[in-house]
């Protein structure tokens, strides 16, 4: 019967900040084993929907599901139980304990929650699988304030995969490193998908990079879809094309 509902499910969301609507009635619905993008201009609501998504922000209107069940209100805590796990715009690594401690932290994390260990692949209750697949194990002694920005993104999406996911929410992992730091990050990413079957929703502005390997994406626009299809549909849509596409894709075609 589970497998019947999307893992992840916004109906109608809105999230507003006073009189700013930062999402906009949003629909869209997340299965199993998803790789998709979202995109869209600064201030898009692309950030604010992920807060919804994991239970960060409250929701204004609207509604949002994790396999059919309603979590609308839910604090974050509840989003994570049903395995929806995600990163911060801004990398939040414990900044003072080792890279390897900073997995622990999040192997914990899932132990505490009772049932959730059992549904999940067992190679990833192991710290040294963690480290090995997001290529840190060399550095995991260092304190996580010694490594590079880049490696902090790694790491957090180490510390998030430590919770054992079904879900992960990657909030612009790929901004500031180098073009081949990026298509590694793409690499790293697709093999979560298709090692660990993990569902994927990977927000970024390197917008070339993404359109060449995921195999859906959504486009925000003040707030609101403005479209949600493969890379080839979403390219020649006009609205993406005015709203943001005609300034992103100047950079190169690698
Ligand atoms: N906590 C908040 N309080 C008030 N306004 C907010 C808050 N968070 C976001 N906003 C506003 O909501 C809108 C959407 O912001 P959001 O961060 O979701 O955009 P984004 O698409 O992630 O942009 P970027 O590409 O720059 O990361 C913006 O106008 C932003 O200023
Ligand atoms: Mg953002």
């Amino acid at each position: 019967m589970r497998a019947t509902h999307p893992l992840l499910e916004a109906r109608e969301l809105t999230v507003r900040f006073g009189g700013l609507t930062a999402v906009d009635a949003v629909s869209a619905a997340f299965g199993a084993g998803e790789l998709v993008g979202i995109i869209g201009p600064n201030g898009a609501g692309k950030t604010t929907f992920f807060n919804a998504l994991s239970g960060v922000t409250p929701v204004s209107a609207g509604e949002l599901f994790a396999q059919g069940q309603r979590l609308t209100g839910a604090g974050a805590h509840r989003f994570a139980r049903h395995g929806i796990a995600r990163t911060f715009q801004t990398p939040r690594v414990f900044a003072e304990l080792s890279v390897a401690a900073n997995v622990d932290f999040g192997l914990q994390f899932a132990g505490r929650r009772a049932g959730a260990a059992q549904e999940r692949p067992r190679w990833l209750v192991d710290e040294a699988a963690i480290l090995d697949l997001i290529g840190l194990a060399r550095l995991k002694d260092l304190p996580a304030a010694a490594v590079t920005p880049s490696q902090q993104r790694l790491l957090e999406i180490g510390m998030a995969l430590a919770t054992r996911p079904r879900v992960l929410l990657l909030d612009e992992v790929a901004a500031g490193l180098t073009e081949s730091e990026v298509e590694a990050m793409a690499q790293l990413i697709r093999r979560l998908r298709e090692e660990l079957d993990l569902t994927v929703i990977w927000i970024e502005h390197a917008v070339t990079t993404l359109l060449r390997h995921v195999e859906r994406v959504l486009v925000l626009h003040q707030g609101r879809k403005i479209a949600d299809g493969t890379p080839e549909e979403v390219v020649r849509n006009a609205e993406v094309i005015e709203a943001y596409l005609g300034d992103e894709m100047v950079e190169p075609v690698a």
